[in-house]
């Protein structure tokens, strides 16, 4: 069946498809005016709102975050928080125990009441389970700037490699020169009989802190 159409007035159709046309114009010119295209009422850049999300939301420093997050299965494996431990004394074995002996960190990190740290240990690691394990210049942080890794979360320890005020005046830059090639850091690696190594091989962790530092050190 059909149905019978009504008569039109051309002239009608014109004026919709006019109306139509025009408000497709606009919505169009709405939305690049809002994606910050085109901005009729000011040349030059898009507003800084529309550019700051853009780089908050950025993948560099998502990833920059994510690398240190991950490079935290290091920073935060007992090997390195041991000898960055919160108290004064250094922590000895995976469980992170005290030191026995009443080893202190004394005056600029080297031992207290004659139990220096290098009448022990030596620069290489001694041979066979629990004796003492060795690297140059065996000690703790000096006693005005701790350099605690004990116990923080991943931002928290950020927030502190980044501050020259709590990380002995570096650069992240210099944070990466410092994992790269501080025998003491690299000691990780080679802990000596009965320790276990951290988990990750040395080149990997320096390119995860690199991607870090490299996109302005963002925290996870
Ligand atoms: C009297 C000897 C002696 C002195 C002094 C000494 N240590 Fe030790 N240290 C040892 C022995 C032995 C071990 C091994 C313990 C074990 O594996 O059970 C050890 C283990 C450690 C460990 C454990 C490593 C790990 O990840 O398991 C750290 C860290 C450490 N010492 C730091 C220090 C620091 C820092 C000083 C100086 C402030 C120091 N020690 C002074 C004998 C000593
Ligand atoms: C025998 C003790 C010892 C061990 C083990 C050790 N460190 Fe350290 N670490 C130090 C001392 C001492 C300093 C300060 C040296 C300086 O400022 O030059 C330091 C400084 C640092 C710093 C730079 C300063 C900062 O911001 O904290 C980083 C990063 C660091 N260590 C990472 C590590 C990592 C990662 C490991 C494990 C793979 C590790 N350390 C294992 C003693 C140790």
């Amino acid at each position: 069946m059909r149905l019978a159409k009504p008569q039109r007035d051309p002239s009608l159709f014109r004026m919709l498809a006019v109306r139509l046309l025009v408000a497709a114009i606009a919505a169009l010119l709405a939305f690049f005016v809002c994606r910050g295209i085109f901005n009729p009422l000011r040349g030059g850049p898009p507003p800084a709102s529309l550019v700051s999300r853009a780089e908050a939301a950025s993948p560099d420093t998502g990833a920059g975050a994510e690398a240190f997050a991950k490079a935290c299965k290091v920073l935060l494996h007992p090997r390195c928080v041991n000898c960055h431990p919160e108290g004064d004394r250094p922590l000895v074995g995976d469980r992170s125990r005290p030191h026995p002996m009443h080893v202190e960190r004394g005056r600029g990190g080297l031992g207290k009441n004659g139990l220096f740290c290098t009448t022990c240990h030596q620069e290489k690691n001694q041979e066979y389970d629990h004796t003492p394990p060795g690297a140059p210049e065996w000690q703790l942080p000096p006693e005005d700037m701790k350099m605690v890794f004990e116990k923080k979360t991943p931002r928290q320890l950020c927030e502190q490699l980044k501050d020259p005020a709590r990380n002995g005046s570096r650069t992240p830059a210099e944070v990466v020169d410092h994992v790269r090639d501080a025998p003491l850091v690299l000691w990780g690696w080679h802990p000596g009989d009965g320790r276990t190594p951290v988990p990750m091989p040395h080149a990997e962790f320096v390119k995860l802190m690199s991607t870090w530092a490299d996109s302005g050190a963002p925290c996870p």
